[in-house]
C-alpha cells in the first residue's frame, strides 16, 4: 500500500516537473522568436538586398574603425549576424589571417549562413550563453547591426555585451530610425505613401519594441566613457525602383508574424501594397529608406 502511494507520488512529482520544463520551454522559445521577424533562405533575399542598399554604409564604419586600428589578422564577433550578408564585406578587412564569428539566436539564419560561407564561425544563442559571451570577451572587433532595435531592454542590452568587451577592443553598430522630419518630405511627394512610413513603428509597437531606440544611443554610449567614440548620422535615399522592390520584400517576410500576432490586417498589407506600386518605377525618384546612426567605439 505504502510502496503504491509512494510510486503515485513520484508519477505526480514527474509530471509536475515535466509541466514546469515544458512551460519553461514555451515561454524561452517565444522569447528568441521576438527576436527574429524573419528567418533562414526566406529572409535571404531581404537581408542581401538590405546590405547592398547600405554597403556604402557598411564600408565607411570599418574604414572609420581602421582609422582607429589595424583590423588585418582581427577577430571579429558579428552578433546577431542574420544570415552573414556583411561577411564578405567584413573578410576584406580582416584579410585571411582573421576569425569571423558570426552569432545569432536563430537557428535558420545560421544554417543557412553556414552553408554560404563554411569557412567562417557560427555559434547559435545569444548574449545569456556562456560561449556568447566568452567570444566576445575575447574579440578584437563586436559588430551589430541592427540588433539592438529588436531587444526589449535595449539600454541593458547594450551595457551588457559592451561590459563583456576587452579593453583596446572596437565596437560598431549601425542602427536606423525613422525621422519625422523625414516622413514630411516622403509626404510632399508622394502623399499615398504615410503607410510606407509608418509600418516599421506599428511593427515595433505591436512587438512592444522600439524601433527608433537609435536616436538614444549617443548620450548611452557616451556614458560608457570609452577611450573614442566616432559617430555618424545619415539619411540614406534610395531609387523609388529599389524602393518598389525592398518595401514589397519586408512586408512578405513580416506578414506571417504580423498577421499571428494581429499587428497587421489583411485589408493593412492591400493597402501597403498598393501605395508601393504607386511609387514611381524609375531611378529618377528618391525614397527615403531611413536616417542611419554609426558608431564606432574603442574600449
Ligand atoms: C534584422 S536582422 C540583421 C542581421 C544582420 N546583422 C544584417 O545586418 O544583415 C537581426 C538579427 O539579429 C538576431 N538577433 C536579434 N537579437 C539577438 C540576440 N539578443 N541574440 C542573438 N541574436 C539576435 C536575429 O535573430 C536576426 O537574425
Amino acid at each position: 500500500m505504502n510502496v503504491r502511494i509512494f510510486n503515485s507520488k513520484i508519477i505526480l512529482m514527474a509530471v509536475f516537473l515535466l509541466l514546469i520544463f515544458s512551460l519553461y520551454n514555451t515561454v524561452h522559445a517565444d522569447q528568441i522568436s521576438n527576436y527574429v521577424l524573419s528567418e533562414g533562405s526566406k529572409e535571404k533575399t531581404r537581408l542581401d538586398l538590405q546590405n547592398e542598399l547600405l554597403k556604402n554604409k557598411l564600408i565607411d564604419a570599418f574604414e572609420t574603425a581602421e582609422s582607429i586600428k589595424n583590423l588585418k589578422g582581427s577577430t571579429i564577433v558579428d552578433f546577431g549576424c542574420g544570415v552573414s550578408s556583411a561577411y564578405p564585406v567584413i573578410k576584406e578587412f580582416i584579410g585571411n589571417s582573421g576569425k569571423y564569428i558570426g552569432i545569432d539566436s536563430s537557428k535558420n539564419q545560421i544554417i543557412t549562413a553556414k552553408q554560404r560561407f563554411p569557412n567562417a564561425h557560427y555559434i547559435q544563442g545569444d548574449e545569456k550563453k556562456l560561449e556568447v559571451l566568452q567570444k566576445i570577451s575575447s574579440a578584437d572587433i563586436v559588430f551589430m547591426r541592427f540588433v539592438i532595435m529588436h531587444q526589449e531592454k535595449q539600454k541593458d542590452f547594450i551595457q551588457h555585451i559592451y561590459s563583456h568587451m576587452k579593453s583596446g577592443s572596437i565596437l560598431i553598430i549601425q542602427e536606423p530610425e525613422d525621422t519625422t522630419e523625414g516622413k514630411k518630405k516622403m509626404l510632399n511627394q508622394y502623399p499615398y505613401a504615410e503607410i510606407l512610413c509608418d509600418f516599421k513603428a506599428k511593427l515595433g509597437k505591436g512587438l512592444d519594441l522600439d524601433y527608433n531606440f537609435a536616436r538614444n544611443l549617443k548620450p548611452i554610449l557616451e556614458s560608457f566613457d570609452p577611450k573614442k567614440i566616432i559617430y555618424k548620422n545619415e539619411d540614406v535615399y534610395i531609387t523609388t525602383l529599389q524602393a518598389r522592390t525592398f518595401l514589397r520584400k519586408i512586408i512578405e517576410n513580416v506578414a506571417e508574424k504580423a498577421l499571428t500576432k494581429g499587428i497587421y490586417t489583411k485589408d493593412y498589407i492591400n493597402q501597403y501594397m498598393e501605395a508601393v506600386s504607386k511609387l514611381p518605377s524609375d531611378d529618377k525618384h528618391y525614397w527615403l529608406l531611413g536616417s542611419f546612426h554609426t558608431f564606432v567605439l574603442l574600449k
